[in-house]
This record gives C-alpha cells, structure tokens and sequence, in this order.
C-alpha cells in the first residue's frame, strides 16, 4: 500500500480523554493523541490493557466524548456534524451485543443497512456475498443469540461491513475466537480492505493478527503513541537475531574468554560437543563469533538463526518505552 496524503480519511488531532469523579481527574485514559489513517490500509491499535485503546476507538466514534482534540473523517468533524461523519463510520465494540439477538443472520445484515439508510431490497446480491464469506450460509435462518459465538462475531463484522461505511472499527475481532474463525475473520478483512478499499482500524492482543492483516501499527501506553510504522519497519528497529552454534568437542579457555566479552552469550558443553547461544543486535559481532571458531580450527557441526517475531519486538518497544517515552524510528 502506498500512502499518499489525499488518501487520507481520518485525521485525529490532539485526542485527550480525561474521566473525572466530580471535579477530581481520576485518569487520563488517553493524553494527546494524533494520527492519520489512509484508505485501503488496515491499521492496527495496540497497547497493554488499560492503554487508552478502546476509549480512542470509542472517541473516533463519538460514544464517548473527548475532553480535547478533533476527530476528521473524511474532512467532516466529528464532533461539529456527528450525523453526516458518522455515515462513513462503523464499529464492532468489544465485548458488546453489536447485533440484534432476535434477529436471524440474514434480518441482521438487512436490519443494518436499512440503520445506514440503504434499502435491503438493493443489496441482497452484497448480503449474500457477505453471507457466503463468512460460511454463514448454513445459518442464514437462524436467529443470532442462537448462533455460536465466532458467528455471532462474523455476523457483527459483517454488519459493520455491509454499511456503505468507508472507515471501520473493530475493537477485539477475534478475542475469543477459534484458530479457523479468527482466521477467516483476518483473509476476509485483507480481502474487503483490497476489494472495497475500505479502511479498518482494529485494536487487538493477538499478534499474529497483527502480522497477517496489519499495514501499520500504532502503539499506545498509557494514553500517549510509543510508536507508529510499518511492521517492518519495526521489526527492522530491533534488528536482532538469534544463532544457535554448535561445534565439535569443547571450546579451549581462550575461546571462552574472547566469547565472553559479547553480550547476550550463553555457552552449553556436554562431553562431544558445545552449544553456543547468542543474540546478535549487530551482524559484525556474527563475524567476531566465527573467527574465534577459525582461531583453533574448531569443527562447526550447525548453525541455525531466528529472527524476532513482533510478539517479541512489541515487548521490546514497550519496554523501551519506559525509558525513552517515545521509540525513535529515524
Ligand atoms: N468509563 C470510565 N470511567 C473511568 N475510567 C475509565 C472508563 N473507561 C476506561 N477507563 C480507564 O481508562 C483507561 C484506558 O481504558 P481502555 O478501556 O481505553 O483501555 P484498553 O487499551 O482498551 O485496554 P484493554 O486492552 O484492556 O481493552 C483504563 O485505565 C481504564 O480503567
Ligand atoms: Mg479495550
């Protein structure tokens, strides 16, 4: 996805949101937040709990009112002309009953789109297509409190979709959700984003989430972004990686003692071989490794390397965030 400035539909300038007990601040669940979202992009909301997540989405949607700050969508104010922003947006909150229980699975998709003002009658060639991608055909009939609970949140997405709606918030998609929903949740959120150049923003736990369906994330602590980019953009940041060395017969105490001035080392000798287990956050240091190997000739039996997943470069970043508020990309 390219980004380009006119491709922007939504602009959130300087959000803060501050709960108070009478005239006390009790907390500043999100504190001066800004940031854009492009058409066509699936941008990701992340944070520990309590991070301000769900009351910036919440925000965005205008059903909790922010104390400052201003939500654009589309270049329409949220917050000055709540109706007409509001028709370009759709929300799947967490946890809530986004769908209407009584209601079979086909009524719901109707039900919705008569709400955002589009005659059911019209669409039923969209319902059905909606129907199909989430493997709801077998259930179009059934009414939705008694459907399980991964269809039940299908059908809420797909109630959130079918909206003419141009940004879509998804708080949590796939908590909860088995392996084979969460993932038909995530390649029918890819394929809507690509077909519809549709703009979702989802906040979530699950990072393998945020690798399969995320162009770019945002992290959030304690009300403030940490850090916005690509993901791997990110990855590249804490460009570290692991080795797992092992050599022939033991290592003589020379070898040990040149090993033992790299960080992050960790040495494992049984009588035939040894292990050496290393986190290289600098390539030349793989270079240093080896040549003390060369250095008395000793029999390199494997190498193998991983690279950090963005479960790990997450932690890394909201640790890193304690120190330095904010992580420096440049
Ligand atoms: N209605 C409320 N009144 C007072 N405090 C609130 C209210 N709603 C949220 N908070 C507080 O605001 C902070 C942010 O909460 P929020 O629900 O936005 O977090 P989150 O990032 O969505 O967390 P999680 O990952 O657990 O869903 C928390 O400290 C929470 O206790
Ligand atoms: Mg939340």
């Amino acid at each position: 996805m390219i980004i380009l400035e006119n491709n922007c539909i939504l602009e959130v300038n300087n959000l803060s949101k501050t709960y108070t007990k009478g005239k006390k601040e009790i907390i500043k669940a999100v504190d001066n937040i800004s940031f854009r979202a492009y058409k066509g992009e699936i941008l990701g909301l992340l944070g520990a709990n309590g991070a301000g997540k769900t009351t910036t989405v919440k925000m965005i949607c205008s059903l909790v009112k922010a104390s400052e700050g201003t939500v654009l969508i589309d270049g329409i104010d949220n917050f000055k002309k709540r109706s007409k922003a509001l028709k370009k947006i759709s929300a799947v909150l967490e946890g809530n009953r986004n769908i209407y229980w009584k209601l079979t699975v086909r009524e719901n998709l109707e039900f919705f789109s008569a709400l955002k003002g589009i005659d059911p009658k019209k669409i039923q060639d969209k319902i059905d297509y909606y129907i199909n991608i989430f493997n709801l055909k077998e259930k179009e009939k059934v009414i939705a409190s008694k459907l399980s609970r991964g269809m039940q949140q299908k059908l809420a997405i797909a109630t959130a979709l079918i909206s003419e709606a141009e940004v879509i918030l998804l708080d949590e998609p796939t908590l909860g959700l088995d392996v084979k929903a969460s993932y038909d949740i995530r390649r029918m959120l890819t394929e809507i984003v690509k077909k519809e150049n549709k703009t979702i923003i989802l906040t979530t736990h699950d990072m393998n989430v945020v690798e399969d369906v995320c162009d770019r994330v945002i992290i959030v602590d304690h009300g403030r972004i940490i850090a916005e980019d690509k993901i791997e953009n990110l990855m590249r940041l804490f460009n570290v990686k692991s080795y797992n060395f092992v050599i022939e017969g033991n290592l003589s105490e020379n070898q040990k003692l040149e090993l033992s001035k790299i960080n992050h080392l960790e040495i494992k000798e049984s009588s035939e071989s040894t292990e050496i287990l290393i986190n290289l956050e600098d390539n030349q240091l793989f270079y240093k490794v080896m040549s003390t190997f060369g250095s008395e000739n000793s029999v390199i039996k494997t190498i193998e390397s991983k690279e950090l997943n963005f479960e790990e470069v997450f932690i890394k970043i909201l640790g890193r965030s304690k120190k330095d508020e904010y992580v420096d990309i440049a």
